[in-house]
């Protein structure tokens, strides 16, 4: 895990940086403010579900940081929404799944968007996945690289609270608004 996240943090910086430089953004901002102690790693186990209803890996959501990195093993049940329909993310032991997060989608000013995604469960098989979250600090200020911003600015901190109050409130993450 820890040559993993090692390879992968440095993979994430460039992808935030390429993804920036496309904007027309030549930024020092991810760097500054994504440091190693503020990003992490969550490993994911899923395990067999007979049950062949909706009984969900992981629910649908977004990711609530810039970009994430997934690794899942050949056992597949990564889906995604594309064009109002749930597909699946066929397992590919030669790729990487790159997901934007919020957090980008707020700062490219809605350019890239932040992708609905579920994991759904196998019948018979264990599944694993790894996940790096590329996150700033909570003093961070995600502001819109661009005007007029549809979104106003604010605090990672302000941002993971609202995620927080909005899952107890409502049971589901409600995201950017
Ligand atoms: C996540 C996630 C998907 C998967 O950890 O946020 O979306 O396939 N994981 O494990
Ligand atoms: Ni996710």
């Amino acid at each position: 895990m820890e040559p993993f996240a090692t390879k992968v943090a440095i993979l994430a910086q460039k992808l935030a940086e390429i993804l920036a430089e496309k904007l027309g953004h030549k930024s020092s901002f991810f760097q500054e403010s994504c440091l190693p102690s503020t990003c992490y790693l969550r490993l994911n186990r899923y395990p067999p579900c007979p049950i062949p209803s909706d009984i969900y890996g992981l629910m649908p959501h977004t990711d609530s940081d810039f970009l994430t990195i997934l690794h899942q093993d050949q056992v597949g049940g990564l889906q995604l929404v594309k064009d109002g329909q749930w597909i699946a993310v066929k397992p590919n032991p030669e790729a990487l799944v790159i997901n934007i997060g919020d957090l980008f989608q707020a700062w490219s000013n809605d350019c890239y968007k932040s992708v609905k995604h579920r994991a759904v469960t196998h019948p018979t098989k264990e599944r694993f996945s790894a996940a790096y979250f590329l996150c700033p600090s909570y003093e961070t200020v995600i502001e819109s690289c661009s005007m007029p911003s549809v979104y106003r600015k604010f605090s990672f901190r302000e941002y993971r609270q609202k995620v927080q109050e909005d899952v107890q409130l409502h049971g589901y993450k409600v995201g950017l608004s």
